[in-house]
């Protein structure tokens, strides 16, 4: 076989893949559209955030948050509402869950683990404090932020893995149609600004980190870890595409 046709072939068979895989998990079922219509009244994350404002209070609140940051406290939802940023003081572009990490040791406690529920309920609860506000990352604040927003693209269409898949082969612009069901386009549908979110199939609060190694472990892909450079940078692609469809804060988020 020429290299050419070995090329199409391989194309086809892992593009084939991606549809069936995606057919597979975003059919909803009418008793799933029935349950979403329920609990969009009455998000069971809604209990979560509850839980993460208790813990915010005893870690000194929007004060204690506005101050380890060095902003205006006037100012913290907007603040809130651009991550993820880069926090000189942690030398880094982080998440928003590592900057409460940082705030926990600061205050001399146990950080959370970024994977514990516990955590994902803090930061939905501190994210929160930003709904409504418009989602206003900058990926061209500073050269960490170019750097950060350079690589969260090319991860993003970069193929990898045995099936030769990539984010974007199923999250593609304008959004990919597939058995009439449109797929997941992330500027579209506001990914960005909607975890943490409630999965219903899983009856969980799920972080968009832990989302995105959900999506990659059913493409056959390595998944990267929580807080990585690579996950984060990750996460700053995909909070950009929200900001360009002009989308806001909507946290929890309830998905399927
Ligand atoms: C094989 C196809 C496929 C690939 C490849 C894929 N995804 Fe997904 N992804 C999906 C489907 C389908 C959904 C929606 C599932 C549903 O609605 O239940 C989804 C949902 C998501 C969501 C939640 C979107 C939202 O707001 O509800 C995120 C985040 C996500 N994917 C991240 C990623 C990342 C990051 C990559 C690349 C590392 C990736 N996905 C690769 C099929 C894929």
């Amino acid at each position: 076989m020429n290299s050419l046709l070995l090329k199409k072939v391989l194309l086809s068979f892992s593009l084939s893949t991606a549809l069936l895989l995606a057919g597979e998990q975003f059919s909803m079922s009418e008793a799933d559209k029935a349950m979403y219509e329920e609990l969009k009244e009455n998000n069971p994350a809604d209990m979560n955030v509850e839980e993460g404002m208790e813990i915010f209070e005893e870690l000194g609140d929007e004060a204690a948050l506005a101050n380890f940051l060095e902003v205006d406290e006037k100012k913290l939802a907007e603040y809130i509402a651009g991550f993820p940023r880069y926090v000189k003081k942690m030398g880094n572009v982080v998440g928003l869950d590592q900057v409460l990490q940082a705030l926990q040791v600061a205050q001399g406690q146990k950080k959370y683990d970024l994977s514990s529920e516990v955590m994902s309920s803090l930061l939905a609860y501190v994210k929160s404090l930003a709904n409504e506000v418009a989602i206003n990352i900058d990926v061209k604040a500073n050269k960490e932020m170019e750097i950060s927003f350079a690589l969260g693209e090319k991860l993003y269409s970069e193929v990898r893995g045995y099936r030769g898949l990539s984010c974007n082969s199923c999250h593609s612009l304008p959004g990919t149609i597939l058995r009439t069901q449109i797929l997941p386009e992330m500027g579209a549908q506001n990914t960005g600004g909607t975890w943490p979110a409630y999965r219903m199939t899983l009856s969980t609060l799920v972080t968009l980190q832990e989302r995105s190694r959900t999506c990659m472990r059913d493409a056959g892909q390595a998944p990267l870890p929580l807080g990585s450079k690579e996950m984060v940078a990750l996460e700053v692609y995909i909070t950009n595409l929200a900001k360009n469809n002009k989308h806001k804060v909507e946290i929890p988020g309830l998905k399927r």
